[in-house]
């Protein structure tokens, strides 16, 4: 018997659906679009060394934090913070996280839209007998499309709503426990094909030797702002899944356990990657076309390319479907329960509003390249705000909630469900949260200001 006999309130079915929910919301894009391109820009080794140490002092604790806030309350991103912090402006911390999901899905859904669309041109074998410029040349041009673009997003928005309309067990639940396993696989398969290429370990060694000589100031800050991104912190979306979390679960496990996942795959996917553009001679340096470019590239110069592009872009895709429900629970959750609409009424109209602000994403590579604010065209723009602005000021706002506000008493009830489980860490993670998180977050904040000044 779960939670949701007793409860309104739908709630995660199995401790293994709440760990593949949650592990689902973290491994995205941000693991394999974008860790692979941003360490291949920041020197390889020491970039993930960096990494890997914000994981652990600034990410377990704002996960734990959100996990927290969340279960406790039994609410939304915005109304945890209503019941939690009643008669304070601490709200305003949710509103921010709902505004930054409508941002982050807007542009978010435009490259998933891409990966769908790579999926079709993987069967139709497109990819076959090009170069490395015929490639580059086939990206853009459908980038830069109008119809084409826009109905990959379309489709991939309305996949996302069709799964979030569904509910909690019946539909984020479900998928997740079937999508995220099989994302595992492939993911194995790839790195297996690519660490047996020819040249392969010179990519490892890239990847996996630290030259902390090459490791800019910069670089330390894009590794912070990463593992914010690939995390899904900063705006709610943890706090949403943390109050569809049963009571008897664990949390600390559970953060442990999806910090893991999220951690070893976007290191999957850098095995995955790295060795192959260093057998074929690419630039690690490619930047973002690192996948959709120099990837199939790759995969049709060699043995059962066909087949592993095939394999890749469906990888990618289900990785993005699983962070953008995510994404999208955190606005519907919020309707539901503060503006009192039904479920699927609340998918609908998040979705299409969220479409509306996804297609100017889209055609900012097409049609609208000549229109830009602040020097960034719409698509930079909604992931600049979100990303380096709305995240880690939220990310920040948080674990002040949870250091300086809640305090150690409620936290530690929560954590250790009401003392149940023993808590030797507890003085470490409240150290975590009320200095070292807030200092580090804010160092992410000031460098996205600083981009802005740019
Ligand atoms: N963590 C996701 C990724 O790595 O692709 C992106 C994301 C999902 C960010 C959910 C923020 C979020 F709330």
């Amino acid at each position: 018997m779960s939670n949701s006999d007793f409860n309104p309130r739908d709630s995660f079915g199995s401790k293994f659906g709440i760990i593949a929910a949650a592990a689902g919301s973290a491994v995205g894009l941000g693991n394999i679009w974008k860790f692979p391109y941003v360490a291949g820009q920041n020197g390889g080794g020491a970039f993930l060394v960096v990494y890997l140490l914000f994981i652990l002092a600034i990410g377990l604790p704002v996960m734990l934090s959100e996990f927290s806030i969340g279960r406790r309350a039994q609410r939304n991103a915005i109304g945890s913070f209503k019941k939690l912090g009643p008669g304070t402006p601490w709200y305003l911390v949710g509103v921010m996280g709902v505004a930054a999901a409508f941002l982050i899905l807007s542009f978010y859904s435009a490259v998933a839209g891409w990966t769908l669309e790579y999926i079709t041109k993987s069967v139709t074998n497109a990819f076959a007998e090009r170069d490395e410029n015929e490639l580059n040349q086939m990206f853009v041009s459908f980038i830069s499309g109008t119809w084409r673009p826009l109905f990959w997003q379309l489709m991939f928005m309305a996949l996302t709503a069709w799964i979030v309309a569904a509910g909690i067990k019946k539909g984020i639940e479900k998928y997740t426990k079937v999508l995220m396993p099989l994302l595992v696989i492939m993911i194995v398969v790839l790195c297996v094909r690519s660490v047996t290429l020819p040249g392969a370990i010179e990519g490892l060694s890239f990847l996996f030797k630290p030259d902390f000589s090459a490791l800019s100031a910069d670089a330390v800050l894009s590794a912070l702002g990463q593992a914010f991104f690939s995390l899904s912190l900063g705006m709610g979306t943890l706090i949403t899944y943390g109050s569809y979390i049963r009571k008897n679960d664990n949390l600390s496990g559970t953060v442990i356990q999806v910090s893991a996942a999220d951690t070893i795959i976007a290191i999957m996917a850098g095995v995955a990657i790295f060795p192959a553009v260093f057998a074929f001679g690419i630039d690690p340096a490619e930047g973002p076309g690192l996948v959709f470019i120099t990837l199939p590239n790759i995969f049709q110069q060699m043995p059962g390319g066909y087949f592993f592009a095939l394999v890749f872009f469906i990888l990618l895709s289900v990785a993005a479907l699983t962070s953008s429900i995510s994404v999208l629970e955190v606005v519907v959750a919020y309707m539901v329960e503060e503006l009192n609409l039904a479920r699927k009424r609340a998918t609908v109209l998040a979705t299409v509003m969220i479409s509306v602000l996804g297609v100017f994403c889209t055609l900012s590579f097409g049609v609208m390249s000549d229109v830009s604010l602040f020097g960034m065209v719409f698509f930079d723009l909604m992931d600049f705000t979100a990303s380096n602005l709305l995240l880690p000021l939220g990310g920040c706002l948080i674990v002040l909630f949870v250091g300086w506000y809640l305090g150690p008493g409620p936290s530690r009830r929560e954590i250790s469900n009401e003392g149940e489980i023993k808590l030797g860490y507890f003085p470490v993670f409240m150290f975590l949260v009320k200095f070292v998180a807030p200092f580090a977050i804010t160092l992410v904040f000031i460098y996205g200001l600083g981009l802005m000044r740019l």
